[in-house]
């Protein structure tokens, strides 16, 4: 008779893994509060004391009617704690005459197999892989858990939200509030990269748009020149409308116009001019002296 897995084992177990379920399927931690997770619990346990005490029955009968002798050594067993017995389990090796109980009836050039019983640890660990892989695949199948779409979509959301919830709060900014500020440059750069070089080319060197680099302006409506791209942008060209009204038609936001005006600022301004000679549009319009950026 083998001495049972005591009932602390099973407790710790079977806690475990209502944790790791409810870990995976709950939205958050706010399950450790909830009255149904701890009445599980409570209500798991009391079962597997129910369990446990039905096993000592079962086990005292099955002692009293063990000989002398095996009551002995089962109480001999039973004083080794169980997690020493699991390490023990691990490395045992067996004598002889044990080896001759458990050889398998085939050999090959004097080789021959045990029929070893495999270590705890390991069918625990079997055991352990084998409901977790039920568990997820049932989840997988079932639930929006571990599906990379709705994990996606979910994420989606909540940053739309919280784009939305920011320009509700964030101050709208227009013709008269625009700065000019030399860290909007880089983003400026990006935003000109995917909205104004198919006109106004690489660097705003000109095509279809005129050249921005250059001191020759076809439209001035504005003393500074930060302030007349942004004006260009929230009303478009008044005598051409291939330059649209960006910000009237929705395509950029006001902070969006800001940064570009700062880019385009800084490419006129702050660098040296892309001449003709150098691969730039030929010059459109009157030469313009501007105001500082943030008069
Ligand atoms: C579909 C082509 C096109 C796109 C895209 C475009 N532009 Fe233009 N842009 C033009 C044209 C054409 C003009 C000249 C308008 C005129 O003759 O009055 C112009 C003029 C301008 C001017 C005034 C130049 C001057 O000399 O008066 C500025 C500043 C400007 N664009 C900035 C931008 C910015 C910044 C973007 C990106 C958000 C952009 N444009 C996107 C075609 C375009």
């Amino acid at each position: 008779m083998k001495p049972r897995t005591p009932i602390s084992v099973y407790i710790i177990l079977t806690a475990g893994l209502t944790l790791m379920a409810f870990e995976m399927f709950a939205e958050d931690s706010k399950y450790l509060t909830s009255p149904y997770f701890w009445v599980l619990l409570i209500i798991s346990t009391i079962l597997l004391l129910i369990m446990n005490t039905v096993g000592d029955l079962v086990e005292n009968q099955k002692f009293s009617k063990l000989t002398e002798e095996e009551k002995r050594l089962y109480i001999e067993d039973k004083k080794t704690p169980y997690l020493q017995k699991l390490w023990n389990s691990a490395f045992k090796k067996q004598s002889q005459s044990e080896e001759k109980d458990i050889l398998i009836d085939h050999g090959f050039d004097g080789i021959t197999e045990l029929d070893n019983s495999l270590p705890k640890w390991w069918l625990g660990l079997f055991w352990f892989g084998f409901i977790f892989c039920a568990i997820y695949m049932v989840a997988f199948a079932f639930t929006d858990y571990a599906h990379p779409e709705a994990e996606y979509d979910k994420e989606t959301k909540t940053m739309l939200a919280a784009i939305t919830e920011y320009e509700k709060n964030a101050p709208v900014i227009t013709l008269e509030t625009a700065k000019y500020n030399a860290d909007d440059i880089a983003e400026g750069e990006q935003l000109f990269k995917t909205n104004c070089v198919t006109c106004h080319s690489d660097g705003g060197k000109g095509g279809i748009g005129p050249n921005l680099t250059d001191g020759y302006w076809i439209n001035i409506q504005e003393k500074s020149l930060f302030k007349n791209v942004f004006w260009m942008l929230e009303n478009g060209s008044p005598n051409n409308p291939t330059m649209r009204p960006f910000i009237k038609d929705g395509t950029i936001t006001g902070r969006d116009a800001e940064k570009l005006a700062a880019y385009v600022y800084h490419i006129n301004q702050e660098t040296a001019p892309i001449t003709p000679a150098q691969g730039g549009a030929a010059p459109q319009g009157e030469q313009t002296k501007w105001e500082a950026a943030n008069e």
